[in-house]
């Protein structure tokens, strides 16, 4: 498993709780499973740091070598050895890909690095994988080298290359120039290879060269194929359509589960969440200073704060949100204007509008429980975690009909409600009517408590564990060995 981030040792988003998520997930099933990870120094924590194994990796770097150092270290409650590549001057920064708001100059240097090097510790360490399981543009070069540069290596000529898509909106597109770095044959730079409208794209390269592809969730599968979605490669996502997988992330229960939260007043379960939520409510509403109201609706959201996540839509409708009898509390980092909107809501309304803006894994999980809708009106969505914690923790999600929300959120309808699969509020246009109907809709049918009770119960029985994707994991690995 190689990714330029992974839960415990560095996370920005989704994307490392996931990667560890269903390595636990295939080390529980019986697989053997190695991380190949960078040595972020000042994110991972001491105790998980490791120790220096003595060994150094040279990656080739254009005319260069490049010397990493290599770290071994565990995956806490688990078998999986991580190994951590050690380059201060790569990877000992105050950010994983961006500072201040820009990308660092040399993020296409820092990633064919650690492409590169992981092959390396492959050699080094005498892993003979079956698969290499790359994800998003960070690693994804690491299948093309793997299949023009490494295959021939020792050990690696049967190893198969899995590519996981987890956000078409960022490639790592860089300049030609970058081609010279990554040791790959100039001929290679076609528009049928590696090169996209003159660029090279480390995105579009993995797509290519991947022996398979997946991605997150099986709306987003078909999405990715079309001009909204594929961000420009629709293209070679159609031409390789029989090579690609949609499969939904699951949860990791170990962290996100409401009988054994650390940070709830009081841990509960489907018997028990009535109480359960009222405690955490509580405790929500003093830690954000809102006024203690059991009766009040109170919605939350936790989250980068992007156009992607649909903040364009609460900015759109705040005035009318603003008056709802109903609070609100917001939790993100991310675009300075909409850090400034939520901030200067709260200031208007602080009784009833809360905006913390930053990261807080202690205050995302108390949102989650005492939220009583969760909102995710992102504009589009591969997959998304949060959607699925609310449905576990019993927070009803409201949420736009997008990729993974489209495919774990089923619609309070007349028909759910009576076949019992309803579980949340789903808006179908992403216009500032559609997510203004709906959530006033929300915060009406929170004062019917049964069909309340009925969504929190169908939300909270669904099985959202990593066991069952892991297994549709396992079945592209074979797929993947068998085109060998
Ligand atoms: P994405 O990866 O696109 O940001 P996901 O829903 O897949 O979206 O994952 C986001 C993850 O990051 C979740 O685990 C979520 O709880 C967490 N997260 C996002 N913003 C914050 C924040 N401000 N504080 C704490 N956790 C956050
Ligand atoms: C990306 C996506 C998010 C997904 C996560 C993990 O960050 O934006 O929807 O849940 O990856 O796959």
């Amino acid at each position: 498993m190689l990714s330029s981030e992974a839960v415990p040792f560095a996370k920005t988003g989704g994307l490392a709780d996931v990667v560890t998520g269903l390595s636990r997930a295939l080390d529980r099933a019986g697989h053997e499973v190695a991380m190949i990870l960078p040595y972020h120094r000042r994110f991972t924590p001491p105790e998980l740091a490791g120790e220096p194994t003595g060994r150094a990796v040279q990656a080739p770097l254009g005319r260069q070598s490049v010397q990493g150092w290599i770290r071994r270290s565990q995956l806490p409650d688990s078998r999986i050895t991580a190994y951590l590549i050690d380059h201060p001057g790569y990877f000992d920064r105050s950010g994983l890909y961006v500072d201040g708001g820009a990308d660092y100059p040399d993020n296409a240097e820092r990633f064919i690095f650690l492409s590169r090097a992981a092959l390396e510790v492959c050699d080094a360490f005498q892993l003979r994988p079956d698969i290499l399981h790359v994800h998003d543009w960070q690693t994804a070069l690491a299948a093309p080298l793997l299949s023009v540069l490494y295959r021939r290596r020792n050990g690696l000529q049967t190893t198969r290359s899995v590519l996981t898509l987890h956000n078409l909106a960022f490639q790592g597109n860089f300049p030609r120039a970058v081609l010279e770095l990554t040791g790959l044959p100039v001929e290679l730079f076609t528009w049928d290879k590696l090169e996209f409208w003159g660029n090279l794209n480390f995105l579009k390269a993995g797509c290519v060269y991947a022996d398979r592809l997946t991605t997150v969730s099986p709306t987003y599968a078909w999405e990715i194929t079309t001009p909204a979605f594929g961000w420009g490669l629709e293209g070679v996502l159609r031409h390789r359509g029989a090579a690609l997988t949609g499969i939904l992330n699951g949860v990791d229960t170990e962290h996100w589960n409401p009988a054994r939260d650390p940070y709830l007043p009081q841990p509960y379960t489907i018997h028990t969440v009535e109480q359960g939520k009222a405690r955490a409510k509580e405790a929500l509403q003093r830690e954000f200073g809102l006024a203690p109201d059991p009766r009040l609706p109170l919605c939350g959201l936790v989250s980068r704060l992007t156009d992607q996540k649909g903040l364009d839509l609460i900015a759109a409708t705040a005035e009318q949100w603003l008056t709802a009898p109903a609070q609100f509390i917001f939790l993100g980092s991310g675009e300075r204007r909409y850090e400034t909107l939520l901030t200067d809501l709260a200031r208007r309304a602080p009784d009833r509008v809360a905006a913390v803006i930053g990261y807080s894994e202690p205050r995302a999980h108390l949102i989650e429980a005492g939220a009583d809708i969760f909102l995710m009106p992102s504009r589009f969505e591969p997959c998304g975690l949060n959607q699925m914690y609310s449905l576990m923790y019993g927070t009803i999600p409201l949420v736009h009909a997008v990729g993974g929300l489209a495919d774990s959120v089923t619609n309070l309808t007349p028909d759910t409600l009576a076949q019992n699969t309803a579980t949340g509020f789903v808006f179908y246009d992403y216009t500032a009517d559609a997510f203004l109907g709906t959530l006033r809709w929300g915060l009406a049918t929170y004062q019917n408590r049964d069909v309340w009770r009925a969504l929190q119960r169908n939300g909270m029985s669904q099985d959202l564990s990593w066991a069952r994707s892991a297994e549709r994991y396992v079945e592209v690995y074979r797929a993947a060995l068998a085109s060998a």
